[in-house]
């Protein structure tokens, strides 16, 4: 019986240190700048990535990433593998850890993929769970130092379901930066207490701040960055006609644009215009997101690497 291993992960955001993400954010700079010079995965060595839920940018950048490394990706539909009711996941764990040098995995509750890291003997990366996405927010913050120079001491507003894995991630990532990190959503909507609580916590020793701000108009005043989501998560389709109205007033639109500091506005994608952004804001001059949505092959690039070097 395998023993939970020491192994560092990325299963959430503050898996890193400030200095931690400082760090593999300087180094996904570096991999951007020079995408081929640096292949820590020749060998070749595989990487298993495996999904529970629908994918684009995920795997696209996964793979593309992971051949710049030298290494080989493995996609793994998790249709077929049926982790956790077909076999147990500490089995597929130790199964995959065996053939691989890395897992990275998209599923549902966090809980799955932290036995997966318990069990895998090998580094294992959260490609997005129902809690958190954590390459995404990477990607995010290089792309608002690109954008911006830096990330501490910017306001950072995220509109929209503040509940969602994006809600929480910023939370997390953008205090750990410095960043002011206000979430803004209707009623029912707001982050999970404890996570919120993190962020504070997080916050309180690298300058940021991170507080859930009720009126978006208010929420949106002076931040540097405006970010929103879809206003269905996966898995939330059924619960789609209830949201749209609910979640009108934090459409993210020139109005709330016009309230931010020159700010550059993101978004992770898939968007769906005029229902949770404008398409005049997602494709006009404020927009960063395709920026954003190639810096996620860099960022990954730049965590597989500092994981499975150190
Ligand atoms: N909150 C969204 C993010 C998609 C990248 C979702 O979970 O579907």
């Amino acid at each position: 019986m395998s023993t939970p291993s020491p192994i560092k992960h990325f299963l959430r955001d503050d898996d890193l240190t400030a200095a931690e993400q400082a760090e593999v954010l300087d180094l996904a700079a570096a991999l951007k700048a020079a995408p081929y010079d640096s292949k820590p995965l020749a060998g070749p060595q595989t990487v298993a990535i495996i999904f529970d839920k629908p994918t684009l940018r995920t795997q696209a950048s996964f793979v593309a990433g992971i051949a710049e490394l030298g290494g080989h990706p493995m996609v793994v539909d998790g249709n077929l593998a049926q982790i956790g009711t077909r076999e147990s996941i500490a089995d597929v764990a130790r199964v995959l850890g065996r053939q691989a040098s890395l897992i990275v995995w998209r599923t549902h509750d966090q809980s799955r993929i932290e036995e997966m890291a318990a069990y895998a003997g090998v580094p294992v990366v959260n490609a997005l769970t129902d809690q958190f996405h954590p390459c995404q927010t990477l990607a995010d913050l290089l792309t608002i130092r690109e954008h911006k120079g830096s990330t501490a001491g910017l306001t950072m507003t995220f509109l929209g379901d503040a509940a969602c894995n994006m809600g929480h991630s910023y939370l997390l990532s953008g205090a750990l930066a410095g960043m002011h990190v206000r979430v803004s959503g209707p009623d029912g909507f707001q982050p999970d207490p404890a996570i919120l609580a993190r962020a504070q916590e997080i916050a309180a020793g690298t300058g940021g701040s991170a507080q859930i701000v009720d009126d978006p108009k208010q929420a949106a005043e002076g931040a540097d960055v405006l970010i929103t989501d879809t206003w269905i998560s996966m898995g939330k389709e059924a619960e789609s006609a209830d949201r749209a109205e609910v979640f009108r007033p934090w459409q993210l639109n020139a109005d709330l644009l016009a309230l931010g500091n020159d700010a550059i506005v993101m978004h992770c994608l898939p968007a769906y215009r005029g229902k949770e952004i404008t398409a005049d804001v997602l494709d006009g001059p404020s927009s960063v997101i395709w920026d954003e949505a190639e810096n996620r092959r860099h960022a990954q690039k730049a965590i597989m690497q500092w994981l499975v070097t150190r």
